[in-house]
């Protein structure tokens, strides 16, 4: 629609100045006794004017449609590497329409994505804007000078811990570490960790599955004592019966490390053992001893490698989509070993010949949907699927809800509840002018509404790809039954991404991967994290606001979160890793610094 108010302002524009002229200046000085004549003159002159009036009409609305249909056929038909499937059903090709709430938007969004295709420049947001970034270096590695509170040489004598975590990787990942410090706090041994299998991720992986276990004991040596299995005599216990058992209802949320030591440490010293049953979210971040938050850092940024077949997929991706075979930083280390050599020797031809990329986390699945109460723009079938939806999988949000005040779901979108669309999501790519050529690598999977909501994206973006459109299926097919290995795989292609995307800040890929980014990326990954309440404040004036004021105020918004910040008080160190546990500050800049919170 925008497009067509483009077209006709300008058309009637370019009429208005093409026509005025030449009218009034055939009238100037005409004298009032050739009256009729002139009269019949000027009917002739309004309607040759018409006449061209009625062509650039007609012209202009031919190349409207000219161009919706160039729009449209970007939208309907993604490249055929890329976004799969999934629309057609077993009789045939039916495809539903593509769900949108921006049309206009969109049309706007695609013109100036046209506009840009064939200028040099690029979007700013490859770069991190902040230099000062890369002032903070990885450091949760190195030994902390004696006498700073050290911990002591734990040497786990005061019993075995035993922890088995629930949720998927990202949640996995977070209960290992903090398993690993209060088993140092507590003076314990640690029993390498176990997964618990859950009827939403449906995957039997353990930690050998995914992590490598030699290494991780060994990174570990001298912080805390890991062992690989239960010792026999405490095998054929029932930790229940005996009181060892802990479950996630008996300690707080956030715990304080006083409550371990005097809620937990006892049973340790009695019974030898204590099995944390659950273990999610159960050790607060503040206040926590300076060496046991280095501690976690040094698990989660450190101890944790992946197992090589993960590498190796996970780097058949990331050459695939660089179309380069070199590492480029010391993200591709970290995460994939050696299965990326380090380049030639010359840097320079590194840029030349690879391709940037994008990693787009979307949390747009059905469950977050349908939780969120939130609607978009699908109608009357929408609201009946979603609220179907909840009625069966959030039972105990149902009866919450009851009891509660009514609000509306636009009240919730204003609130910045709403998890974004894939619209949404391009509309701020496009609005931080990334070109239309962009590869976008897609993580996760299962976007609520399939094809029909991915279309506006895969119309704007029609380089979008994923680990299924990468890998062959014999390269897939080891991972396919295993939801915690394939997020593995997203988590490598984000964290070494050129730019990530998150949609949602509250989701634990998201939030691991950027800590990552900022912990080992320094100046070089940028993460784009757009405030949901801010971007509904935007998307409200979708009726009315200009392009360039709708790019103006996206760009805005992203620079601002891009603020490279000291963590704050309570944050998670895993999420924020610039603090002085975690990371060192280059000490001869910080004098010249100003002594904020963010730099
Ligand atoms: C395919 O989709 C169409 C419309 O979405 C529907 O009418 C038809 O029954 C579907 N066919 C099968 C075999 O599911
Ligand atoms: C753990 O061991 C260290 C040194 O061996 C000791 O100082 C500390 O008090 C112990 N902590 C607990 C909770 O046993
Ligand atoms: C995955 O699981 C399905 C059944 O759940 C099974 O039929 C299939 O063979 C498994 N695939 C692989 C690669 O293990
Ligand atoms: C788009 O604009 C219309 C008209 O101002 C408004 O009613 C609607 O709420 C906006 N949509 C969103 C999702 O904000």
């Amino acid at each position: 629609m925008s497009g067509c108010e483009n077209h006709w302002n300008k058309a009637m524009q370019m009429h208005g100045f093409k026509n005025e002229p030449a009218k009034f200046g055939a009238f100037k000085g005409v004298s009032a006794g050739r009256r009729t004549w002139s009269f019949r003159r000027h009917v002739k002159n309004i309607g040759f004017v018409f006449l061209w009036m009625g062509f650039f009409i007609i012209f202009d609305e031919f190349m409207v449609s000219v161009f919706d249909a160039v729009n449209l056929r970007n939208i309907s038909r993604p490249a055929r590497s890329s976004w799969p499937k999934e629309d057609r059903n077993a009789s045939g090709e039916v495809e539903k329409p593509a769900v949108k709430m921006y049309d206009r938007l969109l049309h706007m969004a695609s013109t100036a994505l046209t506009e840009k295709e064939f200028k040099q420049e690029s979007s700013s947001f490859w770069e991190k804007p902040q230099r000062q970034a890369s002032l903070w270096k990885p450091c949760a590695d190195k030994k902390v000078p004696t006498g700073s509170g050290k911990l002591g040489n734990s040497r786990g004598d005061n019993g075995y811990i035993l922890v088995s975590a629930n949720g998927g990787l990202n949640q996995q990942r977070v209960a290992i570490c903090n398993a690993v410090a209060v088993a140092s706090l507590l003076n314990a041994t640690l029993i390498l960790p176990r997964f618990l299998y859950s009827n939403v991720w449906k995957d039997p992986s353990q930690f050998g599955h995914i992590y490598q276990e030699k290494y991780f004991i060994k990174t570990l040596e001298g912080d805390v004592n890991i062992v690989k299995e239960l010792p026999p005599h405490l095998r054929s216990l029932d930790f229940e019966a005996i009181g060892s058992q802990i479950t996630d209802a008996d300690i707080a949320k956030e715990a304080k490390p006083v409550d371990y030591i005097s809620g937990v440490l006892p049973i340790l010293k009695r019974n030898g053992i204590v099995h944390f049953l659950g273990f999610g979210n159960r050790l607060g971040f503040d206040p926590v001893p300076f060496n046991l938050q280095r501690l976690r850092c040094k698990c989660n940024f450190h101890a944790l490698k992946f197992i090589p077949k993960i590498q190796r997929a996970g780097s058949l991706l990331v050459k695939r989509i660089r179309k380069y075979d070199a590492s480029q930083n010391i993200l591709d280390k970290q995460l994939l070993g050696n299965f990326l050599p380090a380049p030639p020797l010359g840097r320079h031809d590194i840029a030349k010949g690879r391709s940037k990329y994008l990693a787009l986390h979307l949390r747009f699945e059905e469950d977050m949907v349908a939780y969120s109460r939130c609607e978009f723009g699908g109608g009357k079938d929408e609201r009946k699927e979603l609220q179907a939806y909840r009625e069966v999988h959030f039972p105990l949000l149902m009866e919450r809800l009851k009891k509660t005040k009514y609000v509306s779901p636009a009240e919730l979108r204003k609130l910045g509840r709403c998890p974004l669309t894939p619209e949404e999501a391009a509309l701020v790519l496009a609005g931080l002018s990334f070109k239309r050529d962009t590869f976008i690598y897609l993580a996760g999977s299962d976007i609520y509404g399939g094809m029909s909501r991915m279309r506006p994206l895969t119309g704007l973006y029609p380089n979008l790809v994923t680990k299924e459109t990468l890998l062959t299926p014999s390269e897939l097919s080891p991972f396919r039954n295993f939801s915690s290995q394939l997020a593995a795989l997203d988590f490598i292609v984000c964290a070494t991404a050129d730019v990530f995307a998150m949609t949602d800040s509250g989701s634990q890929l998201s939030s691991l991967v950027s800590g990552f980014r900022t912990y080992y990326g320094g100046e070089h990954a940028p993460t784009l994290r757009p405030g949901k309440k801010r971007l509904a404040a935007i998307l409200s004036w979708n009726a009315t606001i200009r392009w360039k004021t709708f790019e103006y105020k996206v760009k805005k918004l992203i620079e601002e979160g891009q603020i490279a910040q000291v963590r704050r008080f309570g944050r998670s160190i895993y999420r924020q890793p610039r603090c002085p546990e975690c990371m060192c500050r280059s000490p001869s800049l910080s004098q010249f610094m100003p002594a904020r919170n963010s730099y």
